[in-house]
Order: structure tokens, then C-alpha cells, then sequence
């Protein structure tokens, strides 16, 4: 029998994290996932627990003088018709059950999503993407989120093999703007109506957390919008502090779940280190942001697979997947670009098996082919990175080589093409004076 599990939705983060707290000590198992968005909170997290707790998390929340937002049952996604008489004739019988659990809403094992992954038919490609885009459809909607990223500083004191920016690359011209500078570019982000800016920067110990927590404190007051950091590893207090002080997002990717890739293409880190810093950023109440790179080198179809259970079993909210691409001057500099179909594929594989989820259609996807953009939106992406770095510096945040730079013609070229909807919160001048140039 299935355990059913429902939703305690807070009403504030403070209070997720109070409803939290207090099931855990008295021995609850809970999870924070997204809410649900017929609780009407956008991008909030919800407290997880299962149908055999609920009556004692009911009970302690009210003795504790808690009162929740709402409750919700977590209903599986149920889907219809994505197998027919015609369907079934030129699929495999393993295609089928796979199928048919995706309908039923029940949880694929490793070996489905390692089939899913890998599989040449045609007739079960298309029947991938068109799921993967349906569930996108009924758990998302149609609309694609716009976030505007400033890359605020390329200084790096890591060694990444794949990253253009790791700290042994002589060839890049390393620079750091001012918080005067990145104010700017925020005011001109709330100009446009966008609603969300991703901070992001290499491992720059020249950005304390005190400048942190002064830059975010300085967005949050001028203009309220949401933050989400990536900034790399910090200690547990530090990403406390910076969530204290504002920060409402992370993104700290895995890049792969495979500890010997992990190991070699990361000489400096450590994975279990890697997953601490994933599971505090949870704990703390960050919608937590992780993804993969697809082509590393000897990386499988099993490890992708690994990697979307992964981002799966952590709760993961946002998973970036992009293709590998060869950087100058590091270890890679000459190994191949990762494939664009593959890619496009683990968007896929991954929409149908962590459901409620961001998946942005990525800059790295975007900078291999203009439609491949487009593409990752029909395949279960839902929100787009602009690239919003002043020009003089964004030419050296080259983590890779030929980096397209995304700005909102080429967003609402791809959510067009998509035939896909835009936020309401985009303000319409921006919008008509990009289309206007
Ligand atoms: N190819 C593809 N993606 C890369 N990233 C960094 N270097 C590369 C590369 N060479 C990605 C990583 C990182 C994100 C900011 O950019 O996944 O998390």
C-alpha cells in the first residue's frame, strides 16, 4: 500500500521553519518541498509529513500556538492517455510498464530512468518529451519565469577541471564589481518588472559574508525582490546568516553524483562536503538549487540516472542541466561538447520523475545552438536566466568558451517560438522596447 502524505503550508519562512523544528524534535519525520500551487503561495515551501503523523503534528502545532496556512493532501499526478492502442504496438514491453507507472504517478526505479535515458526508438522519444512537457503543463503551467543574474565577481580560489574561471586560469581578466555597481543593474532589473536576481560569483573571499549580507540587505530594501545567491561552499552559520539577512535561494550544483567524477573534476572539494552544504541550505529553508553537466568526461547514462534520483530523493527545487563545454586554458579545454539531444533528454527524464520542480532551458544550452533554448522549454524547462552583467565585465565571466549571452530578445524569442506564455509581473515597456530594437 501507498503511505499518503500531506502538506503543511506555513505562512512565512519563519514559520516553516518553526513548524519544522518542532515535528522533527518530537520525532516526525518531515520534508520541505514547494508548495503546491493551489495553496496560492508561489515558490514557498511546504512541511511534508506522512498520513500516520498527521493527527500528532496537528497537536503539537496547536499546542505550541502554531496555526498553519493549510493543509493539503499530496496527490500523485495521475496522467491519461500517454499510452494508446497505436503507442503500444511499436514500443517495447519495458517501454510500456515504465509508462504506465508515469501515468499512474508511481516513482520510477534507477533502471527506468536509465531506459528513459538512453533509449533510440523514435516512437518512445517522442512519447518522453510529450509527457515530460504534459507534466510540465499540469504541475507548472505555461508561463516561463524570468530571473536576471549578475555575475558580480570572476575572482575563483577553486580549481574546477571544467570551469573557464577556476583560480590556475592566467588567461582570464578577473574583475569584482562594486555594490554600486550591481545596484544599478538591480534598479534597471525592477525597471523591467523581473521579480527575481540570481547574485552569482566564483568562490571570492574578497566577498565576506559582511559585504554579502550588506549587498543583500541593500537589494531587499530598495527593492524587495527576491534573492537567490550562488556563491559556492560557505559554512552552515554563514548561510544561515545570509538567509537572516535576506536571501531566499541557492544554487550550488553537484555537477555529478558519480564521487570519482565528482573527485576528479572538483581537486579541491569534497562530495560529501558538497551534499552537507546542499542539505543545510534545506534545513535553513532555501529553495535549494542543484543540477548536473552532461558530457563530463567518462560520465554514463547510469550516472545521470544517479543524478536525477539524487535531485529527486534531496527535495531538490531547481535543477540546472546543462551540456559540458570546453573551456580555455583548463584540463578539458579540448574534450567535446556535451551532446544537445542528451541534454534535452535528462530535462525531460528529469520533469517526469522530480514533478514539481524549476528547470531552467540553460544559457550553456543556448550557447551551443539559439533553438535549443526553445527546445529545453518543450521539454519541461520552465524559467530563463538573463544574463544582466554590465557589459564590460561579462565577456570575462567565461566559465566557458562562446558563452551566448541571454538577454530578454532572446528569452522572449525562445518563449514565443515555444508558443509559451510571459509573466504578467514583466513590465510591458520592457518588453515592447526589446522587441521594438
Ligand atoms: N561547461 C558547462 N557548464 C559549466 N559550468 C561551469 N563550467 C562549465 C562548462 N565548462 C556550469 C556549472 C556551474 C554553472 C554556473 O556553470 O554547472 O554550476
Amino acid at each position: 500500500m501507498d503511505i499518503k502524505y500531506f502538506l503543511i503550508i506555513a505562512k512565512n519562512t519563519a514559520q516553516m521553519l518553526l513548524v519544522d523544528k518542532t515535528l522533527k524534535i518530537n520525532n516526525i519525520k518531515t520534508d520541505l518541498v514547494p508548495a503546491p500551487p493551489e495553496s496560492g503561495t508561489v515558490c514557498a515551501i511546504a512541511v511534508k509529513v506522512s498520513e500516520a503523523d498527521l493527527g500528532r503534528a496537528k497537536q503539537l502545532l496547536s499546542k505550541e500556538g502554531i496555526e498553519p496556512g493549510g493543509i493539503f493532501e499530496d496527490r500523485k499526478l495521475k496522467l491519461q492517455g500517454l499510452l494508446d492502442s497505436k503507442l503500444q504496438k511499436t514500443v517495447t514491453e519495458e517501454f510500456i510498464s515504465i509508462l504506465k507507472k508515469i501515468e499512474d504517478g508511481e516513482d520510477l526505479i534507477k533502471s527506468d530512468i536509465a531506459y528513459l535515458l538512453s533509449t533510440e526508438k523514435d516512437k518512445e522519444i517522442e512519447a518522453i518529451f510529450l509527457a515530460a512537457d504534459r507534466i510540465r503543463h499540469e504541475i507548472v503551467g505555461d508561463v516561463v519565469e524570468i530571473r536576471g543574474a549578475i555575475e558580480f565577481s570572476n575572482y575563483c580560489i577553486k580549481n574546477c577541471n571544467y570551469c573557464g574561471i577556476n583560480a590556475s586560469n592566467l588567461g582570464v581578466h578577473r574583475y569584482r564589481m562594486s555594490e554600486q555597481e550591481i545596484i544599478e543593474v538591480v534598479d534597471s532589473l525592477q525597471i523591467m518588472g523581473i521579480k527575481t536576481v540570481i547574485l552569482q560569483s566564483g568562490e571570492d573571499p574578497f566577498w565576506t559574508i559582511e559585504k554579502l549580507i550588506a549587498l543583500i540587505k541593500a537589494v531587499k530594501d530598495r527593492t524587495g525582490m527576491r534573492i537567490t545567491l550562488s556563491v559556492g561552499e560557505r559554512s552552515k552559520e554563514e548561510y544561515e546568516k545570509l538567509r537572516n539577512a535576506g536571501a531566499n535561494n541557492f544554487l550550488l550544483k553537484i555537477e555529478s553524483t558519480n564521487r570519482e567524477l565528482f573527485n576528479e573534476i572538483h581537486p579541491d572539494d569534497d562530495y560529501e562536503h558538497r551534499l552537507q552544504c546542499s542539505n543545510w541550505l534545506k534545513e535553513l529553508g532555501y529553495i535549494n538549487g542543484s543540477g548536473n553537466i552532461i558530457g563530463l568526461p567518462g560520465q554514463t547514462i547510469e550516472d545521470i540516472a544517479e543524478d536525477i534520483l539524487y535531485f529527486k530523493n534531496m527535495g531538490i527545487n531547481m535543477i540546472g542541466i546543462g551540456p559540458f563545454i570546453p573551456a580555455k586554458g583548463t584540463k578539458y579545454e579540448n574534450h567535446p561538447h556535451g551532446d544537445i539531444k542528451l541534454t534535452l533528454r535528462t530535462v525531460a527524464v528529469t520533469r517526469i520523475v522530480c514533478k514539481k520542480v524549476y528547470i531552467p532551458s540553460t544559457t550553456a544550452l543556448a550557447s551551443l545552438d539559439k533553438d535549443a533554448q526553445v527546445m529545453a522549454l518543450q521539454s519541461g524547462a520552465n524559467t530563463i536566466m538573463l544574463i544582466n552583467t554590465p557589459e564590460k565585465y561579462r565577456t570575462s565571466y567565461k566559465i566557458y568558451d562562446n558563452k551566448f549571452m541571454v538577454d530578454m530578445d532572446a528569452a522572449l524569442y525562445a518563449v514565443e517560438k515555444a508558443d509559451r506564455k510571459l509573466p504578467t509581473y514583466l513590465r510591458q515597456g520592457a518588453v515592447d522596447s526589446t522587441l521594438d530594437k
